[in-house]
């Protein structure tokens, strides 16, 4: 979603601003800007609806040196995608860029007659009221911004110039984050740490209720209450070619490739394969601790929900007397749902920064559990609020669809699942196949992704031109099939829909006809046989079906098959999803559609 750089140094902001901005593309945005000053204060401001290279273009025809300002990506909640909407907005001397949502600017409009409003935006509204404060400089900058800030109700990641104070840039964060990066002689802001990386690796993650004021060198932060609070300086840890492409067309290919590395990374140092054991550090949850859990939430949004609900299917197969909810965020925080004592909550995100997952968090805190992260993103906030986390290391996930996180979201809760499981006492030898295959399953990603992939490439094009599709799957390969066919129609806008196989005859079978084909997930396993039974039904009427299998003498009478050929089983449907991701992948890149950026859709989605 929207995104925030700035800069104040010795060099030409521009070339950050800009830099930082394409790093932040990834997010999702539908319009960008930025505001330079220089050293006297004159502004420039440029913004331009559209790809920041439309504001690539506009600032070449109006380069300037000055050392320091913000920009923003535009993500529109408050008023459609326009230049006029775009940030920085300005009032009087201030310009401001906003992340998040002020919920009651309507209110703080009224008051605020003074200012000739030319936008939709709820961030034209804190820009006005900040300036009201200020008194076109009468007082200090940060002091106006904190009052302004103590009357907003909603979430900001806010960055604050003014053509009067053309030296410093004042920052603060409540819901939306803002990380600090520090340089020689500058210092440079993001809502995102990969914008900074290159840059510095010395960062500063602003908490909320903090404010800032940056100058080239110093950094001064305090609570909205005027407490100070000193600057804890943290290393940013990932590295350049984390965020480049690496020689793919599209960083979905890249991290859909990159899997058997990212689920090493999530695995490393935390199985024991001599032993057959499971140690997860992070959680800080003592053998009693662990042994007294009769109940997992488990809480995510899209693909993060999806892992939760696989894991679950898989935790309670093997841990006894334990009872699993896996829920949506967006409607968990609004639901009066009773958690019992003895439960354990599992914050899954890639992100770290869901605003309906963090939330949940919250509220679920607030009831006394301890909540557990499944978190990617290191320093999010969603990472330091919970009690204790596992994150699962698979690096930035750049493409808006969400594919090595998955993988390693799902496997990293299985392993949360088995520590509950040896705490519990259960027998080694019924965690262990468990156990030794996570183990394999990086290899096994490997193999099997280095074998479907050219020939997914040929069975997308086959169904290029099919608009509907529905997923099946049934156990394990029911959550699989749904994260399937949210790939899908995130990127390739196909009407995609997941149904549990033995609900077909309950409704979705009316759909089988020439418009929709049929993506069936068919792994081996004690209901395999009931499952052919079901696609038999398909196969009836007609369906154009795609099975997914690691049964070797599969011969279905379908049209299209994928072969799995491994000796995993428990864990077959996840590398059956490797076929999934690969599957929407190549059906956009023949749809022509944009892989990485989906329309309409954000990476980090921080408003709810
Ligand atoms: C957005 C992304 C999805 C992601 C979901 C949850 O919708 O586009 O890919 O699964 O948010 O994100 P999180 O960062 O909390 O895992």
């Amino acid at each position: 979603m929207c995104g925030i750089v700035g800069y104040v140094g010795e060099k030409e902001a521009q070339g950050f601003l800009l830099s930082g901005l394409k790093r932040l593309e990834y997010r999702g945005y539908d319009s960008a800007g930025i505001v330079t000053l220089a050293n006297d204060g004159k502004a420039t401001l440029i913004r331009a609806k559209g790809k920041i290279n439309n504001l690539e273009e506009k600032m070449a025809q109006n380069r300037h040196k000055d050392n320091i300002g913000i920009g923003h990506t535009r993500w529109a909640t408050h008023g459609e995608p326009s230049e006029t909407n775009a940030h920085p907005h300005k009032a009087g001397s201030i310009y401001v860029v906003h992340n998040g949502i002020i919920e009651n600017y309507k209110e703080l409009k009224k008051n605020l007659s003074q200012h000739e409003f030319v936008s939709d935006t709820d961030s034209e509204v804190l820009a006005a009221l900040i300036e009201s404060f200020y008194k076109d400089g009468k007082y200090p900058l940060i002091n106006a911004v904190v009052q302004a800030l103590k009357l907003v109700q909603g979430t900001y990641g806010v960055a604050v110039v003014s053509e009067k104070a053309p030296e410093e840039i004042i920052v603060a964060r409540s819901g939306s984050p803002l990380v600090i990066g520090i340089g020689h002689d500058e210092t440079l802001i993001a809502s995102d740490a990969s914008a900074l990386v290159g840059h510095t690796k010395r960062a500063v993650y602003l908490n909320d209720g903090e404010v800032a004021r940056l100058t080239k060198n110093s950094i001064e932060i305090k609570t909205l209450n005027a407490e100070p609070i000193s600057a804890k300086v943290e290393e940013i840890e990932t590295n350049l070619a984390a965020i480049q492409k690496g020689g793919y067309d599209h960083f979905l290919l890249k991290e859909i490739m990159e899997q058997p590395k990212s689920l090493t990374e999530t695995l490393r140092g935390r199985i024991n394969s001599k032993n057959h054991t499971v140690h997860l550090g992070g959680p800080g949850l003592s053998e009693t601790e662990l042994r007294k859990i009769n109940h997992l939430i488990i809480v995510g949004c899209g693909t993060a929900y999806h892992a939760g609900l696989l894991a679950g299917y898989y935790i309670e197969q093997f841990t006894p007397e334990i009872t699993i909810e896996t829920v949506i965020a967006s409607e968990y925080r609004y639901r009066n749902a009773y958690i019992p004592k003895d439960s354990v909550a599992l914050i899954v995100s890639q992100s770290g920064e869901t605003a309906d997952t963090l939330a949940c968090l919250r509220e679920i805190k607030k009831q006394g559990i301890k909540t557990i992260g499944i978190v990617n993103a290191i320093g999010s906030t969603i990472a330091r609020e919970v009690d204790g986390g596992t994150y699962v290391h698979v690096g930035p996930e750049i493409s808006v669809a969400s594919t090595k996180a998955f993988t390693s979201q799902a496997v990293a809760m299985v392993m949360f699942g088995l520590t509950i499981a040896q705490a519990k006492g259960v027998k080694s030898a019924t965690l262990r196949p468990y156990i030794d295959e996570i183990a394999r399953m990086p290899e096994e990603i490997g193999n099997t992704l280095e074998v479907v992939r050219p020939e997914i490439e040929k069975i997308a094009k086959k169904y290029a031109e099919y608009d509907h599709a529905i997923y099946l799957g049934r156990d394990t390969a029911y959550p699989t099939a749904m994260e399937g066919a949210l790939k899908l129609k995130e990127i390739s806008y196909v009407d995609a829909n997941a149904y549990a196989f033995g609900e077909l005859k309950h409704g979705p079978l009316a759909l089988v006809d020439d418009r929709f084909f049929e993506m069936t997930l068919l792994p081996k396993g004690v209901l395999y046989d009931k499952v052919i039974s079901n696609l038999q039904e398909v196969l009836a009427r007609g369906g154009h079906v795609i099975a997914v299998t690691n049964v070797e003498d599969f011969d279905m009478p379908v049209e299209s098959i994928v072969k799995i050929t491994t000796d995993i089983e428990i864990f077959a449907p996840i590398l059956m999803n490797l076929a999934s991701q690969l599957f929407a992948y190549y059906m956009t890149v023949a749809k022509g559609y944009n892989v990485d950026q989906p329309r309409n859709l954000a990476k980090s989605v921080t408003v709810e």
